[in-house]
């Protein structure tokens, strides 16, 4: 037990492991264990599709009692699907799994109504491992990887397409060349692309989800055709193909108007979001226009459930810290504007093998961040109710890697029911430190070291605003380590962090 009035530990993650890429997450056990948000979105009597999160020795077999009479349970993947009830209002649901090593249960409510995207969405984004370099094949192969990696057990979901689907007017190449739109005014995808439907079909088929990627202007960033003057088309053919998520970028649309009024920058996202209502799916619109006009002030009136608040992480140039330091600073004094149904988005996570964005002819390497780096990223997202898209290579996930995107308590903090961006608890030179309020009276903290040298950050209850004895637990590690009455705090290692949950 540490000392009678605070909580105060020493504990260098270098030298405890020795090793450079210590893995922190403690592997899933063999009996089932149901993870995931508690809350869930859906409007009333759109199609319906949920994927139980669930770890555990496969075969698992599901059960879930409370359900709609509209949904049904396929027992054996845990997946929920059909339409989701009439009517507003909220559903209790049981959901259950049972191996031969045991059962999980886990509670999920579905609130029916105008709000979706409860907690922030998960999935992976082809954009920084594979640039132009898509095809239907890499989405179907990335929806098997997000099953068989088990990224899907700990909730990621959606299998998101980015730039570059469609044609590219003016092209040498053949397949990028094609007609841009039908004689209906439907946007053509381009030759890599056969069947959009079979291609989203095979992704919902393993209870994953789909997002497209548009531009309001009439080309997007890459070149290709955007949806300028033919919006209601575009809404509906997304639709109809079965996507569930739009990123709409805003990329050329800066030749079509230029007014830096907020009026003139909502309207392409005002005229989206109307048009993705009004279609017979649930559509998560994703804003990138990089936080001009101030976005998170006005990106959920337009109908925007996620809005990308600064320019592109993979362009960001390194100070004395990597890029995504930078994007976090920004990102993290907005955390007034988050919520359930609207989220602050500061870009992907680059982590693993992933491309270079100032060369994307070069191939994917290892990303050059060190493990103290992968996880302070990965803790800021989380902390910071961000969006968690992963976007390196899907076909080379190491276990460090996966350890850093796969710890269900890590997530547990960002898909927290109350929907709370974390504040931020103190930035200096040297020290970040980001506190989130969590359902049911619990905070989470994360304390970072930005400087060169190991270095003690602690926060103490009148910076949490916290009064009395709290538990103390190690959120990475998944152990409770202590109680403590006044502050917490660790020696923490160079642009290392330690990430914890504090309870009554
Ligand atoms: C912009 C966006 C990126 C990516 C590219 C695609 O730069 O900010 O996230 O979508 O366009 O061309």
């Amino acid at each position: 037990m540490p000392p009678r009035s605070f909580l105060f530990l020493f504990i260098c993650l270098g030298v405890c492991f020795g090793e450079d890429f210590p893995i922190l997450t403690p592997p899933p056990s063999k009996a089932p264990r149901i993870h995931g948000a508690l809350v869930y979105g859906s409007r009333p009597g759109k199609p319906f599709l949920y994927r139980i999160p669930c770890t555990g020795e496969r075969p698992l077999t599901f059960r879930v009692s409370g359900l709609p009479p509209s949904l049904t349970l396929d027992p054996v993947n845990g997946i929920l699907s059909g339409k989701a009830p009439d009517q507003p209002r909220s559903v209790v649901l049981r959901l259950e799994a049972r191996n031969r090593h045991g059962k999980s249960e886990r509670r999920l409510e579905l609130r029916i109504g105008d709000t979706i995207s409860l907690t922030p969405p998960m999935g992976w984004n082809h954009w920084y491992t594979h640039y132009h370099g898509v095809s239907d094949q890499l989405f179907r192969q990335a929806a098997d990887a997000m099953v068989a990696s088990g990224m899907a057990d700990f909730g990621y979901s959606y299998v998101s397409i980015d730039d570059c689907w469609m044609s590219k007017p003016g092209s040498p190449d053949p397949s990028l060349n094609g007609p841009a739109r039908d004689a209906n005014g439907a946007i053509a995808p381009n030759g890599r692309f056969p069947d959009m439907k079979g291609l989203t079909a095979y992704i919902h088929a393993k209870g994953l989800k789909a997002g497209i990627y548009s531009s309001p202007g009439p080309l997007t960033c890459a070149k290709y055709t955007g949806s300028y003057q033919h919006e209601a088309e575009d809404a509906r053919v997304f639709a109809e193909w079965g996507f569930d998520l739009l990123k709409y970028d805003w990329c050329s649309y800066g030749t079509i108007d230029r007014t830096p009024t907020v009026a003139a920058r909502r309207k392409p996202y005002d005229l989206m979001g109307e048009l993705l209502k009004r279609q017979d799916r649930d559509i998560h619109l994703n804003l990138c226009q990089y936080g001009m006009s101030d976005v998170w002030k006005w990106a959920p009136e337009s109908g925007g459930q996620s809005w990308r608040t600064t320019g592109d992480l993979g362009l960001e140039k390194d100070t004395r810290l990597p890029g995504f330091y930078s994007i976090a600073f920004k990102n993290a004094v907005l955390s007034e504007y988050a919520g359930p149904g609207k989220w602050n988005d500061p870009d992907y996570i680059l982590i693993g093998v992933i491309g270079n964005a100032r060369d994307i002819k070069s191939p994917p390497k290892r990303t050059a961040l060190t493990a103290g780096e992968q996880y302070s990223y990965m803790s800021m997202w989380s902390l910071m109710a961000s969006p968690l898209f992963f976007s390196g290579d899907m076909g080379h996930l190491d276990p460090f890697t996966l350890n850093i995107l796969c710890n269900s308590e890590v997530i547990d903090v960002n898909q927290d029911a109350l929907g709370k961006q974390a504040r931020v608890v103190r930035r200096t030179e040297d020290e970040f430190v980001l506190a989130k309020p969590l359902a049911g009276g619990l905070v989470a903290v994360g304390l970072f070291n930005l400087s060169e040298q190991p270095r003690k950050v602690s926060a103490s209850w009148a910076d949490l605003h916290l009064t009395g004895r709290k538990r103390v637990r190690d959120v990475w590690r998944q152990k409770d380590i202590g109680t403590g009455d006044s502050e917490v705090g660790f020696t923490i290692e160079r642009h290392g962090v330690r990430m914890v949950r504090l309870a009554r």
